[in-house]
């Protein structure tokens, strides 16, 4: 069971907030780059997928980055059904929650500064009829029916996005999502459940959503997503 984020550190007494960091999988990752990406996500195996080690180092990073702890302060580690988290060693309590997502080039990490967040990063793809029935509420799928059809492919990934970051907040994953899916909608920002979600798109195509269980506005945090490139995420912080 996770236990609410420090209010110890600054970052988790600011006013609920979250913060998305995004960075592109660069295509060469010289041997010594990789060693040093391990050692900066928080298992230290440098077998690990690329985007794996990226998306680690970086919530790793962001983490330290906005509650100020130092590396030697935090546990990061994978709990129930692979979600992660990170624990202050000296007082057992969660450092501010975290998620990470990859796909299409693109690394995305969220943090929230009060409760839990999750994120998530698709490009856009088709759907199968039978797979938008299992997944999508009857009414979401109508009103997707409903857009001219050069607009679909995009629609219905921008749903699915989104289902995925309100996933990860609970921490629940796919399984949960399939059953009995409250509709989303076609907006840019709603309330799903119990869980506040914001979706956009990337210059480069590729959906991004967040969503949260306390901030209520998280399209101002899509909005203000910072990038950053691999020398930011490996730069050493004592
Ligand atoms: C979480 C999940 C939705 C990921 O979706 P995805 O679009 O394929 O992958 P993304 O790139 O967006 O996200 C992957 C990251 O999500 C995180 N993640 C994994 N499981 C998670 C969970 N249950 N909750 C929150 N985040 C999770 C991990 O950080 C992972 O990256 P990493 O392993 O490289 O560190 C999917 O893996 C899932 O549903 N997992 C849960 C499985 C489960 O519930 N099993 C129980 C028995 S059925």
């Amino acid at each position: 069971m996770l236990r609410p984020a420090s209010r110890a550190t600054g970052y988790a007494a600011q006013e609920p907030r979250i913060s998305v960091w995004l960075t592109r999988l660069v295509t060469h990752i010289a041997p010594a780059e990789r060693a040093a990406l391990a050692r900066a996500a928080w298992n230290g195996t440098v077998d690990m997928n690329v985007d794996s080690l990226l998306g680690r180092a970086l919530a790793q990073r962001v983490v330290l980055e906005l509650s100020g702890l130092r590396p030697t302060q935090v546990r990061f580690a994978i709990g129930q059904n692979g979600k992660p988290h990170a624990v202050s060693r000296a007082t057992g309590e969660n450092a501010p929650c975290f998620s990470i997502t990859h796909a299409g080039r693109w690394i995305g990490v969220a943090v929230a500064s009060q409760g839990r967040v999750g994120v998530d990063l698709e490009p856009v793809a088709p759907f199968a009829p039978t797979v938008s029935a299992r997944v999508f509420a009857e009414s979401d799928r109508k009103a997707v029916g409903q857009l001219p059809e050069c607009e679909q492919d995009r629609a219905f990934t921008k749903l699915w996005t989104v289902a995925e970051a309100c996933a990860k907040v609970d921490g629940n994953g796919l399984p949960a999502m399939l059953r009995a899916p409250p509709p989303i909608g076609l907006s840019a920002t709603g309330k799903r459940a119990a869980h506040y979600w914001a979706v956009g798109v990337l210059s480069c195509g590729v959906v991004v959503a967040v969503a949260a269980d306390r901030v209520q506005d998280p399209a101002r945090s899509l909005a203000q997503a910072r990038v950053v490139d691999l020398g930011w995420i490996l730069k050493e912080r004592r």
